[in-house]
Parts: C-alpha cells; structure tokens; sequence
C-alpha cells in the first residue's frame, strides 16, 4: 500500500460524508444489453465526445492527490475501450493510489487478465446473474455463459486479491438461482454481491415494480441452504456481507430500496463524456471535460472543480420502482 504518499487532504461534502472512492466509465459501449441496464436500441456518445485516455488519467491523479485513493474503472463494459490498459496503467502507478479495482461484465477478462493484474488492478467485480446458458442469453440479449465463464477462470489463474460476482436479481427471471449462485461462489473461493434492480433509464424490457425482488427475500431464500452471519466487513463500496462458515466467500447485499445507505456515500463517477456526477440517482454534476479543455495541463484548477463540486453532492437518490423513472440516463452511462 502507498499510505506514505496518500494524499492528507480529504473531500468532505456538506453534510460530512467523505469521498474517498471515485468511480471512472471509460465508455458507455457495451457488447451485452442486459436488460434492467439498457434498452434492446441504444445510443451512444459519439466517440469524439468523449475523455481521451490521457483526461481519464488526469481526472484520476487529481482525485487520489485529493484522498480519493480508491479508483474504479467501468463502462458500459470498460474492456471494449481501445487500449484502455494504458489507463489502468497510468492509474496503476499513481502515487496517492489505495486501489485500483475493475467493474466488467467479463467477457473480455480472458484475453485481458493477466495485463489487468500487471498493470495493478487488485479487485475485479464480474457481473454474472445466471448460470443457465439460455437464462443468461434472455438477460443479457446477447451474452454467451461460456465465454464469461472462461473471463472467470481467467481472473481467478490471473492472482487477483479477490473476485467477486455481482448479480441483479429479478422475480421470476433469475430470483430461484439466488443459492445455485452462492453454491458457485463457494465453489470458487470468491464473494458475491446481490443487487436490487435501480429504475435508471426507460428499459422496455419489463416492469421495474413487478419483477422487485428484495435482499431481505434473497437473504430468507439464502438462509434455507446457507449459513449466513453479518460481518462488519466492507470494500469501501455499498455491499453489506455475510460470511459463509467454513467457506472463503462473503455474500453481499445492495439494497438501495431495502436499506438505503445513502447515508454513507463516499464515491462520486465520472461518465465517459467528463461529466462528474456527484450522485447515481440525481442529475447534480460537474463538466470536467470543460474544466481540463479550457485549462489544458492545469492541476490546479481541475482540484478546485472537484473540491467544489463536493457543496452540489445531494443526500441521496430518490428512485421510486412505480411509475416512470426520474433519472433518465441509462445505467451503462455511468457504470453503476
Ligand atoms: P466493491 O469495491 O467491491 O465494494 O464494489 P462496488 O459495489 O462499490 O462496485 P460495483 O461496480 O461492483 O457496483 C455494484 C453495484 O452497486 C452496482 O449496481 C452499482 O450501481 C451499485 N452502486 C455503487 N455505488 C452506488 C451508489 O452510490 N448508489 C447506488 N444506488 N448504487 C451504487
Ligand atoms: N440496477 C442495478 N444494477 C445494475 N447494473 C446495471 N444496471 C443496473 C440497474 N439498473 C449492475 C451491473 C453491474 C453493475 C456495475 O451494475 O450488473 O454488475
Ligand atoms: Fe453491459 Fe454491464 Fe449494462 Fe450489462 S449491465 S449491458 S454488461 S454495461
């Protein structure tokens, strides 16, 4: 770990909290469609539009030298970005740096790995919601089980502090595979975070309220095969665990409805286009690409922005599963 060169500034917003974890989306392209993130017919940012490697890295440094030291790159799916590894290497080998970690849908980890580990990505979450071929298909439109499962394997030869999978689970979709999914994690040696369904984006797909499927069920449906005992454990993200005795794996939960942990929040995401939104579920935001445009290598500056816009973070989100969604940006533009 850095701590010597950890930077002894912090960014505090106005109603405390501390933002210690920044959350980069290196594109919002997706070779998935999954179907509570995107819409079967999507567009995307033109490429010109968005942040060059080089901004992404420079937005990246002034965040750890502000205390951000937990960096996490995302998408859409962050793999399909041309030459993203020069990111994660340039992040990698900042000084104010805790962790680099990666947020992926795995279809690439087979190819890319090994050179994720090298360049000093420590944690890497894979999305994984099915482990029925035909499921994972309906799920993610496109999606092919076995090449995540080869990512999977991959990540796991590739040395990784820890792998942990990441499942949406909706009713009647995929809710009666929540103990097959523990079952693999365990199998696996790795942790797993179940994740309530957000209303970002007008989906097509299906009816946010109808398929809400609760942690608290997912938990009870758990506890029939599993033992779980909380822990106060965390990953500095919003996952509340669970250990499994005898077993190498945590079971995580987020809720936003359930147990909502706003409360809490220390991240902040930047989308692909720069724009720093200070909340998932609100539209307040900063225009970085603007700031790092207009005063080209000026660090300075750039801090500034971003120790300002920590005045504009909101309480929290105020997503409601009825009715149509207030945030219209669809979650592949932020990554989550
Ligand atoms: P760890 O570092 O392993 O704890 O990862 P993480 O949970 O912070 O990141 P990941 O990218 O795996 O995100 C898992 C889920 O948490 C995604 O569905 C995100 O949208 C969601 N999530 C992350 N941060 C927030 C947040 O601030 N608010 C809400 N509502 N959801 C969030
Ligand atoms: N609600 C909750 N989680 C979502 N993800 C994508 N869209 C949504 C949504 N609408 C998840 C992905 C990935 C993580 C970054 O966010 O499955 O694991
Ligand atoms: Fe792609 Fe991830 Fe959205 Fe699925 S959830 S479509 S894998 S960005």
């Amino acid at each position: 770990m850095n701590t010597l060169a950890e930077s002894s500034e912090r960014l505090v917003d106005k109603f405390g909290r501390t933002v210690n974890y920044v959350r980069i989306s290196v594109t919002d392209r997706c070779d998935f469609r999954c179907v509570y993130c995107m819409a079967e017919e999507m567009e995307f940012v033109p490429r010109a539009q968005l942040l060059t490697l080089e901004e992404l890295g420079l937005i990246a440094r002034a965040f750890t030298e502000l205390g951000a030291g937990k960096v996490r790159i995302t998408g859409g799916e962050p793999l399909v970005r041309r030459n993203v590894i020069k990111l994660f290497r340039d992040v990698g080998a900042l000084p104010g740096l805790r962790e680099l970690v990666l947020t992926t849908n795995g279809s690439h980890l087979e190819q890319m790995a090994d050179e994720l580990r090298a360049a000093g990505v420590r944690r890497v979450n894979i999305s994984l919601d099915s482990l029925d071929a035909g499921r994972f298909r309906r799920i993610t439109r496109v999606g092919e089980l076995s090449v995540v499962m080869a990512g999977i394997r991959a990540a796991l030869r590739a040395g990784f502090e820890r792998v942990k999978l990441n499942s949406v689970i909706l009713k009647h979709r995929n809710h009666d595979e929540v103990a097959d999914l523990v079952r693999f994690a365990v199998e696996h040696g790795i942790d797993i975070s179940f994740i309530e369904e957000m209303p970002l984006g007008i989906i097509g797909d299906h009816d946010r309220a109808e398929v809400y499927y609760s942690s608290d069920e997912i938990r009870a449906d758990l506890e029939r095969v599993w033992t779980l005992v909380p822990t106060t454990e965390t990953t500095g993200g919003p996952s509340r665990y669970f250990r499994i005795p005898g077993t190498g794996t945590r079971v995580g939960f987020i809720s936003p409805h359930s147990h909502n942990f706003c409360e809490s929040c220390n991240r902040v995401r930047l989308t692909c286009e720069g724009r720093l939104l200070l909340c998932l579920g609100q539209e307040h935001s900063v225009d970085l690409r603007h700031v790092v445009r207009a005063h080209p290598g000026d660090m300075q500056t750039l801090k500034q922005a971003i120790r300002d816009s920590m005045q504009i973070k909101p309480k929290g989100h105020e997503f409601n599963l009825s009715g149509k969604p207030v945030i219209f940006r669809h979650m592949n533009v932020t990554g989550g």
